[in-house]
């Protein structure tokens, strides 16, 4: 099973960014800590960070192999049809996460373009939601959902 994990803009400041609401680590370790829970599950899992729109709607467009993707879009979560319509055209589940709970911060963040056609949306469980993300994905495509 192979998963594609999507980060968005300014993820990857993490470690420099608002301590207070994405926590002190790195994006480096929080790459670690993604390959680190898929390995044992027996996930083969891509991450791909960028900042650029157009980037990300190109990786999603390339991603017809991939058996499932988990994304977080940064803000682009709240501005992106783009995104969105690139994750509509793969027909692949997909997971929506965020570090932060969007719908405990400005009211601008509680708009995303992404969950109303994700198969579930994880949010303000800081790095440990891409754990859930990992771990539900693979459960819905065994069948155990
Ligand atoms: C974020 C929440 C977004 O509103 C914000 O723009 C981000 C990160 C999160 O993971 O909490 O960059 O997606």
């Amino acid at each position: 099973m192979k998963f594609l994990v999507i980060n968005g803009p300014n993820l990857n400041m993490l470690g420099k960014r608002e301590h207070e609401i994405y926590g002190k680590f790195t994006y480096q370790d929080l790459v670690e800590f993604i390959e680190d829970t898929a390995k044992p599950i027996g996930l083969d899992v891509e991450v791909f960070q960028s900042n650029s729109e157009a980037a990300i709607v190109d990786r999603i467009q390339a991603a017809s192999n991939v058996d499932g993707i988990i994304i977080n879009a940064g803000a682009y979560t709240h501005t992106s049809i783009a995104i969105r319509d690139a994750l509509l055209s793969v027909g692949i589940p997909i997971v929506e996460v965020h570090l932060s709970n969007i719908f405990a911060r400005e009211d601008f963040r509680k708009k995303s373009y992404i969950s109303d056609i994700a198969v579930g949306v994880i949010s303000g469980f800081g790095r440990e939601g891409y754990r859930f993300a990992l771990f539900a994905i693979k459960d819905i495509l065994e069948g155990r959902r």
